[in-house]
C-alpha cells in the first residue's frame, strides 16, 4: 500500500458528489485520530501539512507517520503540502514523499501568480505529483501571511479560466467567502454560491472536464468544542465557522476537497484542557493526549458523514 495522488480521488468525487476531507497533520495523536474514523467509514482522506508543520514535526516524521496509517488501516491516503510558499519547499516535500502540493501565490500580483504556479506544476509534473493553486484571497491568517477582511478577494471565474489553462493546475482553491482561523463572521454566514457555479460553467465550457474545486477556511468552528475551551480556562469568545449545510452543499456541487484544521485543534486543546483540569494531578500524556485523540475521530466521523459524504471512498 502506499500513499496516492488526489487525481483518482476527486474524480470519483465529482461524480459522486461528495468531497474529501483534507485535515491538517502536525502529530501522531491528529493522524491517528483522523485515521481512526476513516477507517470506520472507508474514506479516502487528504493529509496536509504546512510550513508551519513542516518544521515542527519534520518532514520525515510526517512522511513515516502517515505510511505507517496507510499500512495501519489500508485507507487511500495522499500527502499533502498545504500553502506551499515557493518552488524551493515544493521540492522539499517532493523529496520528502508528498504525493500532492498546493502552491499558494494568491497574494501575488496576477501574471505573477501565474508565472510562479506555473513552474511549480513543470516541476511536480516531471516527479507525478499533482499540484492545487489558489486564486482570489481568503481572510484570515495562515502561517506568516495575514490577510484582512477588507484586503480578501473573491475569485473571478473569467479569471479563473484563463489561469487553469496558462498554469496547467489540477485542482483550483477559491474564496467565495470562506476564511482561515476560528472567526469567519461577525454576522450571517453567507457563502457566494452562484460564484462556484459560475466558476463551474466557465471551467466545463471551456473544455475542463470536472475540474475539481477546492475549499479552504472551512471549519465549522464547533461550538460544543469552542464550550469546551471555555469552560475549563480558555478564551475563545466570538468564534464563528461555516454552517454545516452549507458545507454539505459545496461538497454535493464542485468542490472535491474541503480544509478543515481550527475544528481539529479546537477539539485537541479543549480535550487537554478539560482533562487537566478535571484532575489537576494528571501527569501522563497519554490521559490527556488519548482524550484528545478520541474527540479528534469523533469530530471527522461527524465530518465525513454531515459534511463530506466520503464514505466508502476507499476502494
Ligand atoms: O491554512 C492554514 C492552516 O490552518 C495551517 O496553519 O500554518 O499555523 O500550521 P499553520
Ligand atoms: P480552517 O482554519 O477553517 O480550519 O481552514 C484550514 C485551511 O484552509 C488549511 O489550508
Ligand atoms: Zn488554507
Amino acid at each position: 500500500m502506499a500513499l496516492v495522488t488526489t487525481t483518482n480521488m476527486f474524480k470519483k468525487a465529482f461524480e459522486g458528489n461528495y468531497a474529501i476531507g483534507a485535515f491538517n497533520i502536525n502529530n501522531m495523536e491528529i493522524i491517528q485520530g483522523i485515521m481512526d474514523a476513516c477507517a470506520v467509514h472507508k474514506s479516502a482522506v487528504i493529509l496536509q501539512v504546512s510550513g508551519g508543520a513542516l518544521k515542527y514535526a519534520r518532514p520525515t516524521y510526517l512522511r513515516k507517520m502517515v505510511e505507517a496509517a496507510v499500512e495501519d488501516t489500508g485507507i487511500d491516503v495522499a500527502l499533502h503540502l498545504d500553502h506551499g510558499s515557493d518552488l524551493a519547499q515544493v521540492k522539499l516535500a517532493i523529496a520528502s514523499g508528498f504525493t500532492s502540493v498546493m502552491y499558494d501565490g494568491s497574494h501575488f500580483d496576477y501574471e505573477e501568480n501565474v508565472r510562479l504556479t506555473k513552474e511549480v506544476v513543470d516541476y511536480a509534473h516531471s516527479k507525478g505529483v499533482v499540484v492545487e493553486a489558489e486564486l482570489g484571497k481568503l481572510a484570515g491568517i495562515e502561517d506568516a501571511v495575514s490577510v484582512s477582511a477588507a484586503d480578501a478577494t473573491y475569485t473571478d471565474p473569467d479569471q479563473a479560466v484563463d489561469y487553469v489553462k496558462r498554469t496547467g493546475i489540477d485542482s483550483l482553491a477559491i474564496a467565495i467567502g470562506t476564511s482561515h482561523g476560528a472567526y469567519k463572521f461577525k454576522g450571517d454566514a453567507k457563502l457566494d454560491f452562484e460564484r462556484l457555479e459560475s466558476i463551474t460553467k466557465k471551467l466545463e465550457d471551456a473544455g475542463m472536464h470536472n475540474f475539481p474545486i477546492v475549499l479552504h477556511g472551512a471549519s465549522a468552528v464547533d461550538q460544543d468544542f469552542v464550550s469546551m475551551c471555555n469552560e475549563f480556562g480558555g478564551e475563545i469568545k466570538g468564534a464563528k465557522g461555516i454552517p454545516l449545510e452549507m458545507l454539505r452543499k459545496a461538497a454535493s456541487m464542485a468542490v472535491c476537497k474541503i480544509n478543515m484544521d481550527t475544528d481539529l485543534r479546537l477539539a485537541m486543546t479543549g480535550s487537554i484542557r478539560k482533562v487537566l483540569t478535571q484532575i489537576p494531578g494528571e501527569i501522563d500524556p497519554r490521559k490527556y493526549l488519548g482524550e484528545a485523540r478520541n474527540n479528534i475521530t469523533k469530530l471527522v466521523d461527524g465530518k465525513i458523514t454531515n459534511v463530506l459524504g466520503s464514505a466508502n471512498s476507499s476502494k
